[in-house]
């Protein structure tokens, strides 16, 4: 029965992974270490000591995770491909045996009918070239990277068509070099001053412009191509006109905004942004806006939670407010409940950057839970499909009012290496016994198998 609560019919179901926090194989088909591995590997960085060394095996297991996404019913996944894997000392040689892994990856995709969608950077810089310049504190990564994306696209742009450069900017710039981050992120350097920050950041925003040049030049048919940027969605308080602009003017102000998708989108950083900057704002050569400035063919925003702001009396007009103790959260510590930021973020992004028609995909979304296995070795996680539920709501009603979401993809296919947290926050439909490596789907993914089934939120 068709009903109002319809997503459109091609509407793209789908879920997401990364290469480092799935695949495992670390030093396997020749792949060298990434910051993540040499991160992990050092004492006090990981919760429990916790390493991607093995992760979920999926080098090995690809196979069944697919035949497994396939009984989901997903005809769409978002991995990404290791620059580790492919070019081992981050500049120079490229590694065949690392290609031919993301060949059988995809093949096997295709059979299954699941179409890939590809993310070129997901954290995991090499090592090396950590070792060789300080990584995104050097200009040289951008032109590197550039390099590894030819290297790719060359060689699997004929069975991959949807490419995405580079994955949440913030995560490897202001997390990893940030003086004050807590925890901190892959390398975790820590540079002296907010500047050096802002130049990491920088740098990778040149990456992602260098990046696109460089998909188009080598994709051997028509791709599309996609940033994917965890804006901070301002969400208005309630929804009186006043505080609709109150939550529009803070979203222009975020650094996390005005700092990398307002370049991407615009060309340029947001003034307001850069005023509060002062001196630390990076350092901007001629020529490098033009770089970044590239056209897209999609956006791709992650959005797991949001902020309440409201109209104020102050200088700005507007005010963040706090999340009262006890405000419901799902099991990380940033990770309150906001369905409303999923409809907000495409909202805001669609009306004020003049990029009203740009299809928008939701390439993450989900949240990590307690979950525990039963008597009867189920995860009956209710409080996940609680979360899923109201959030997908939000994005139907985006849809319903007439924004450009065009798919969503779910966070996470499978319990997976949660960066500084480890293994310890479950973020998957799938559970998965780290000893046994056994794959148990969670009622979430009969859930969410259902939903795609019937194509509406159940
Ligand atoms: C976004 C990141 O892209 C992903 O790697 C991470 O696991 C999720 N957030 C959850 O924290």
């Amino acid at each position: 029965m068709k009903t109002s609560d319809q997503f459109p019919a091609n509407f793209i179901w789908g879920v997401a992974t990364s290469a480092y926090q799935i695949e495992g194989a670390a030093t396997e088909g020749d792949r060298k270490p990434s910051v993540w591995d040499t991160f992990s590997a050092t004492p006090g960085r990981v919760e429990n000591g916790d390493t991607g060394a093995v992760a979920c095996d999926h080098y090995h297991r690809y196979e069944t995770d697919v035949e497994l996404m396939a009984k989901l019913g997903i005809k769409h996944y978002r991995f990404s491909i290791a620059w580790p894997r492919i070019i081992p000392d981050g500049r120079g040689n490229v590694n065949e045996k690392g290609i031919d892994f993301y060949k059988r990856l995809v093949d096997c995709l295709h059979k299954h009918g699941i179409t890939p969608h590809a993310t070129l950077f997901h954290w995991d810089s090499p090592q090396a070239l950590e070792d060789l310049y300080g990584s995104w504190r050097s200009r040289e990564m951008a032109s590197d990277f550039a390099d590894y994306v030819t290297a790719v696209v060359s060689r699997l742009g004929d069975r991959i068509t949807n490419w995405m450069t580079i994955n949440e900017i913030p995560c490897f710039t202001d997390f990893a070099y940030d003086v004050d981050k807590d925890p901190p992120f892959a390398p975790g350097t820590r540079v002296k001053t907010r500047k050096e920050v802002w130049q990491t950041s920088h740098h990778a925003l040149l990456a992602h412009g260098m990046g696109c040049q460089a998909i188009r030049a080598a994709s051997p048919v028509p791709c599309s191509v996609a940033l994917v940027d965890n804006i901070s969605v301002t969400v208005p308080l309630t929804e009186s006109a006043a505080d609709i602009t109150a939550a529009q003017q803070a979203f222009h102000t975020s650094w996390l905004n005005g700092g990398i998708i307002f370049p991407a989108l615009t060309g340029a950083y947001s003034p307001v942004m850069l005023e509060k900057l002062g001196v630390d704002a990076p350092v901007i050569q001629s020529g490098d806006l033009e770089i970044i400035h590239q056209p897209l063919d999609a956006l791709g925003f992650n959005i797991y939670t949001g902020s309440y702001v409201r109209a104020a009396d102050n200088q700005n007009g507007y005010e963040f407010l706090n999340f009262p103790k006890g405000y419901p959260r799902m099991n990380m510590p940033w990770l309150h409940i906001v369905p409303e930021s999923l409809y907000w973020g495409i909202r805001h992004i669609s009306d004020t950057l003049g990029c009203k028609d740009l299809p928008i995909f939701i390439t993450e979304n989900g949240c990590a839970a307690e979950d525990e296995l039963n008597a009867q070795g189920e995860v009956v996680d209710t409080d996940r499909i609680m979360y899923l539920r109201q959030y997908l709501k939000a994005a139907h009603r985006a849809i319903r009012e007439g924004y450009p979401l065009k798919g969503y993809f779910l966070w996470s296919f499978m319990d997976n290496f949660e960066w500084p947290y480890g293994y310890s926050r479950r973020f998957g439909i799938t559970y998965i016994d780290y000893k046994t490596q056994q794959r148990i789907p969670k009622a979430s993914f009969n859930w969410y198998a259902e939903c795609i089934r019937q194509n509406r939120v159940v």
